[in-house]
């Protein structure tokens, strides 16, 4: 069976851009929840709808739903090296995904923490571009979209709804930090250099 790894880390912290590289280089298989829910709130379905609600608040969509969606995904995924990217986001989302995991012949192999501070947060997530039909992140300073590549800014990249996707993050992810420093599971990883650094510290972890 693949490898399971947790990306976790406040918004914007790069989770994002280095699953790709490792999905791109290393034939990792990405799980976003952001990025289902995304896709959902396009396509219009009635989980797009639910979700977006949440989403635009800079809320967390309830964790029976997200436990719902990474349970299918789980499930077709086979034994491929897998990112869970995003999930899980709270206790319960932890908790069920401990159970879930040994369902489909996986175990943990291990939880990142892309550590970041707030101003950095800000600064990326105000910054960020994303072209919608690739899905391809840019930054306007740090990693800019090629000429004739149209981008658009997320809607939860506004500063009012990054200040609360922050005090979300603090409230109700951070608290997996310790869960996971008792089961031995986390590293973490400053988050807050050049991606490039970032990606060389990732590589030892994950290999
Ligand atoms: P989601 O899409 O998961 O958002 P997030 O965790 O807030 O993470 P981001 O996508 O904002 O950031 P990232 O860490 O991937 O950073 P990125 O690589 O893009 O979730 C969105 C919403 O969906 C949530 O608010 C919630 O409502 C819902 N949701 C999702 N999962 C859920 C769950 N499990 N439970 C409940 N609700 C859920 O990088 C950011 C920017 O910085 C980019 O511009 C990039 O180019 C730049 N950058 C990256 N690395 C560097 C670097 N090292 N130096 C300089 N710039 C960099």
């Amino acid at each position: 069976m693949g490898k399971t790894f947790v990306f976790l880390g406040p918004p914007g912290a790069g989770k994002g851009t280095q699953a790709n590289r490792l999905v791109e280089e290393k034939g990792f298989v990405q799980i976003s929840t952001g990025d289902i829910l995304r896709e959902a709130v396009k396509q219009g379905t009635e989980l797009g709808k639910e979700a977006k609600k949440y989403m635009d608040a800079g809320k967390l969509v309830p964790d029976e739903i997200i436990i719902g969606i990474m349970k299918e995904k789980l499930e077709e995924i086979g034994d491929r090296d897998i990112i869970l990217d995003g999930f899980p986001r709270t206790i319960p989302q932890a908790e069920a995904l401990e159970k879930m995991l040994p369902q489909t012949g996986r175990q943990l192999d291990g939880v990142v923490l892309f550590n970041v501070p707030d101003e950095e947060v800000v600064s990326r997530l105000s910054g960020r571009r994303v072209d919608p039909e690739t899905g391809k992140v840019y930054h306007l300073t740090h990693n800019p979209p090629p000429e004739g590549v149209e981008v658009v800014q997320r809607e939860d990249d506004r500063e009012e709804v990054v200040k609360n996707r922050l005090k979300v993050y603090h409230s109700q992810t951070a608290p997996l930090i310790d869960y996971y420093r008792n089961k031995g599971k986390l590293v973490v990883i400053d988050a807050s250099t050049n991606p490039e650094d970032v990606y060389t510290h990732l590589l030892s972890v994950v290999k």
